[in-house]
Parts: C-alpha cells; structure tokens; sequence
C-alpha cells in the first residue's frame, strides 16, 4: 500500500461584509486579501506578499463593526460575519494622518506612483506642520561599491530587516536601533557595511518601498543627472552563476546593465537573489577599450 500523504486539514469558507458588499473567502485570509478580492485598493506600505506582517505603519488600517480600535488590514485574519468598513471618515482620517506625518519628516519623492497616488487620495499635506518640523534628512551613506543607504528616505517599514533577517536572508546584519523618533535602521554597533555581518545580497534593496536603499550605480546616474526609467528595459533571463535558476530581470539604459532585480512572484526566488545574481553583472558588458 502506498504511503499516506497529509496535505493538511481542509479550510472552511468565512462570510463577511466589506463595504457593504458580502463575500466568502477561505478563512486563514487576511483583511486585505479579502480587500483586494473586491478590488478594493488598500494603501500599505510596510506590507509585502513574500515578508511576515510586521504591523508598523499603520496606513492600512480599516473599522470592524464592534472593534474598539481601527485594525490593519494586513494582519488581521478574517472572521464569521465580520462586518468591515475601509472608506469610513475615521479610516480615511487615519490613512491621511499616517501619511502625513511620514511625508512631512522623510523625503518620499522616490516613492512608487501608487505611493504617490495616496497621498493625493487622502488629501495628505505635510507641509500643515510647518517648516520647523523634526526630519530624518542626513547625508547619504556611501561606504562600498555596490549600494547606498539613504537613510533621510526611510520610512521604517522595517522590510529590509526582515529580508536580511528570517524571512529570506537570515544573515541578520541589520536592524531598529533607538527608540521612539530616534528609532532607525543600523548595522551592529553601526559600523560601516563593509565591516558588518553584511553579504551584499541585495535583498534589503529589493524590499525598500522608498528608494532608502539603491543600487550604487543608480545612485551615481542620479546625482549625474542621466539616470532615465522611461529609457529602460528589462530583460528576463537566468542566472549563469550557478544551477539554482534564478531568474534575473536586467535594467537596460544605453545597452548597459543599470540594476538587476527578480521578480516577487517567482517560485525560485521570491524577489531575493545572491550577492552575484544581483551584482555580478559587470562581466557581460566588459566591453574592448
Ligand atoms: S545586502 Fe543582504 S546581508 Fe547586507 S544588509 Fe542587505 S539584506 Fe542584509
Ligand atoms: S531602509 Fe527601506 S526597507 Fe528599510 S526600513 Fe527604511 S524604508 Fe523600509
Ligand atoms: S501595511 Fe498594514 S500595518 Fe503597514
């Protein structure tokens, strides 16, 4: 007789209202799955599919009939007959103070056209706290060849910590330091990257919603003022490292290799990629003097 096989206890389907509108989905779903099932765009901005929800920034928080508190939409597991609002006058008061107070003391300017629309949804206005208010803002630390963190862009979603950390890297080489508005992203003892745990995968860089982290060749075609995503394009390939079959999405300005990303939903690499995949791409492009 063939060995029995557990593929696990079946799932039961949970009824709920979101906006009005009723809906069955498998329970273990979270709120905003459920959202997103609507087609009901819900802002987050420390949530990502391939990380564990962390729960810190709050914007994607929505009213359930009978919860004290907003709950972020995130996390939250679904449950019989919950009844959810997300476009109520106290969610969207919510969103817009969260966005507000992020944008007025972190430079967002390189945040996704998604992040930007947000804002202008929500009606967030930094600017109402004035010119006095406390920032991030600090010089841009440049210390090895591959990348730069910009750490006057970090909004503290905590995405590269948990890329380096368990839910891909595991190498642990950074994390929030301080506390309160003082809390930031550091390497151990905060010593400079390459003297850190460090391994220069690159996978905090592919997680970082706002341009806190970037590629060092990025950065340097920035201040150069020639770096132009409407000239790029990218090409799918696969890794020639080694035979693990990465796939690698090449960034293509003037027929050179700009950055190198992997796609979030590819089943070998989620998104994360080695130190070579990501950077070692300098020898395709060696080209004759
Ligand atoms: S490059 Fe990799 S090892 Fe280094 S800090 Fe980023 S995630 Fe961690
Ligand atoms: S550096 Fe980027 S990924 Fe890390 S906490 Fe800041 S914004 Fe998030
Ligand atoms: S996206 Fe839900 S708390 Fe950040």
């Amino acid at each position: 007789m063939a060995d029995r096989v557990f593929v696990g206890l079946p799932k039961r389907m949970v009824r709920l209202t979101v906006d009005g509108h009723e809906l069955e989905v498998l329970e273990g779903t979270t709120i905003l799955e459920a959202c997103r099932q609507l087609r009901i765009d819900t802002p987050t901005l420390c949530q990502l599919e391939t990380l564990t929800p962390v729960n810190v920034c709050r914007v994607c928080v929505v009213e359930v009939e009978g919860s004290r508190v907003l709950v972020p939409a995130c996390s939250r597991k679904v449950e019989p007959e919950m009844n959810i609002r997300t476009d109520s006058e106290r969610v969207r008061h919510s969103r817009r103070l969260v966005l507000e107070l992020l944008a007025s003391s972190v430079d967002m300017s390189l945040c996704s056209a998604q992040v930007h629309g947000w804002l202008a949804r929500y009606g967030a206005t930094p600017q109402r706290f004035g010119q006095d208010v406390a920032t991030v803002a600090q010089p841009v630390k440049i210390d090895n060849d591959l990348y730069v963190r910009d750490y006057s862009r970090c909004i503290l979603c905590y995405k590269c910590v948990e890329a380096c950390g368990v839910d891909a890297q595991n190498t642990f080489a950074i994390g929030v330091a301080g506390r309160g508005f003082d809390a930031h992203i550091s390497t151990e003892y905060a010593v400079p990257l390459p003297e850190s745990a460090c391994v220069y995968c690159g996978n905090c860089i592919g997680v970082c919603p706002t341009g806190a982290l970037m590629f060092k060749s990025e950065h340097d075609m920035r201040e150069a003022g020639t770096w132009d995503e409407s000239t790029q394009s990218i090409t799918e390939t696969v890794c020639p490292y080694c035979g693990v079959g990465c796939m690698l999405e090449l960034h293509v300005q003037d027929n050179s290799i700009v950055k190198v990303t992997s796609p979030l939903d590819h089943s070998v690499t989620a998104g994360h990629l080695c130190v070579k995949g990501r950077f070692g791409f300098q020898f395709v492009q060696k080209r004759k003097p």
